[in-house]
């Protein structure tokens, strides 16, 4: 290398320079080649803040700075370092005094990105530069500059990328977290569902012996009953089928919540199950003096579940019994268009705010109100009966207002395959 001009040298080195490591806090080996082939005794690195320089690092440095050496600045002084066309400074200049620096001649280098200056170095020696180690010092002083930037930066990068790997990390964490709860949630559910089907089924056995013997006991055959026995005897089998009706619906719950609800689809005319249904619920109409009517306007045949559809419709008139007041009114309105039924079961009783006409056909869910005790009801009528509707691929509304009563419409398709 000494054979070469130092131009020549500086050429050749810079690739190799620019693969060496460096920090603002250490150009150890950055120095260490350039001092191959330029001649300096020692060097120091300082960083310029808005009012100190800042000594970061050294090379052979005879002069002993602490790491974290600052030195306030005048302004004379930064514009002895930014201004001067001297590049040399000998132990006289003031600089050199206020570093206390100990070499005869020092070649002063910025350090700058883009024009902006962010500190200097000083080289070192005892006897005074030559123009070409000047220009050498600054070329390689501007790669030292570029090395130190390009440090801070990939150190930034590396900080943001850490930060992300570690939000990876989290998201990651907290999704298998939550696959590990659902898994739990859904075993649990199912278990729920599996014990509630399986109570529900045994509850249903001995309710239905209570209501077939009561019936036995009110045909008299076995023996004449007194007035109070009937009345007991009634009661019986009402509180039985009050009980089997909740029972039911616990099962049917968890059934559609099982996704095990499946339609058994046949033809059959609308009419049938509007007047079966309306037949079934008579006792409970007449007791409550209500005027019931029901008006089809063409009985037409429909492809749909005939037991479901019959549930769709009990449930919506039980409600309508449930909720309107003695000698209420009850409509049944049943009319098609070309693609669809429409059936609507109209009350004239306590209506539902709007506010709740959504929430109604949540689960377990009744509002308050002073009529229907409680106890009976389970609050399931209304998310079974829309949940079957959307078995059919039909649709369920309620137009009503508090106070004025309640129009429930259900709208089927005809032919549903
Ligand atoms: N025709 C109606 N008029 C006024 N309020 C009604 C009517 N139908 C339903 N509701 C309100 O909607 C709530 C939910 O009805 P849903 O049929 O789901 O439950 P429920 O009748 O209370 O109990 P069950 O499970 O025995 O049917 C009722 O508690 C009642 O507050
Ligand atoms: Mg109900």
């Amino acid at each position: 290398m000494n054979n070469c001009s130092l131009y020549e040298n500086t050429t050749k080195i810079i690739p190799e320079l620019f693969s060496v490591e460096v920090s603002l806090n250490d150009c150890e080996n950055f120095f260490k080649l350039i001092n191959k082939f330029i001649r300096f005794s020692e060097c120091y690195v300082f960083l310029i803040n808005p009012e100190s320089i800042q000594f970061k690092n050294s090379y052979k440095g005879r002069t002993k700075y602490k790491y974290d050496y600052t030195i306030d600045i005048t302004k004379d002084l930064f514009q002895l370092i930014f201004n001067t066309k001297k590049r040399i400074l000998d132990n006289n200049s003031k600089l050199i005094k206020i570093l206390n620096l100990q070499s005869d001649y020092y070649a002063l280098s910025g350090l700058s990105i883009r024009g902006c200056v962010y500190g200097f170095v000083l080289y070192g020696k005892e006897s005074i530069f030559t123009d070409d180690e000047i220009i050498s010092l600054k070329t390689c002083t501007e790669v030292l500059s570029y090395k130190i930037k390009e440090n801070e930066l990939s150190n930034v990068f590396k900080i943001q990328t850490k930060a992300l790997k570690d939000a990876v990390k989290e998201t990651n964490e907290a999704y298998k977290t939550i696959k590990v709860q659902n898994k739990k949630i859904l075993s649990a559910d199912k278990v729920k569902n599996e014990f509630l089907a399986s109570v529900s089924h045994e509850l249903r056995t001995p309710l239905n012996a209570i209501i077939g013997f009561s019936d036995i006991l009110k045909t008299q055959f076995y023996g004449e009953l007194s007035d109070k026995q009937t009345e007991y005897v009634n009661d019986i089998q009402t509180s039985a089928l009050q009980l089997l009706g909740m029972v039911n619906e616990i099962l049917d719950i968890s059934k559609i919540e099982a996704n095990a609800v499946k339609l058994i689809k046949q033809y059959f005319e609308i009419s049938r199950p509007v007047i079966e249904t309306t037949n079934m619920l008579m006792p409970l109409v007449k007791k409550k003096n209500i005027n019931l009517t029901y008006h089809i306007v063409k009985d037409i045949d429909i492809y749909a579940d005939y037991q479901k559809i019959q549930q769709i419709l009990y449930n919506l008139l039980s409600n309508a019994i449930k909720y309107t007041p003695e000698k209420g009114k009850i409509e049944i309105n049943v009319s098609n268009t070309y693609k669809n039924v429409r059936i609507s079961v109209k009350d004239n009783g306590i209506g539902i705010d709007k506010k709740y006409h959504k929430k109604i056909f949540g689960k377990f869910v009744q509002l308050e109100d002073a009529f229907y005790k409680k106890e009976t009801s389970t609050g399931l009528g209304l998310t079974i009966t829309k949940y079957l509707t959307e078995l059919h691929k039909g649709k369920i509304r309620v137009e009503s207002e508090k106070g004025k009563g309640a129009d429930f419409i259900v709208i089927l398709p005809i032919e549903e395959k």
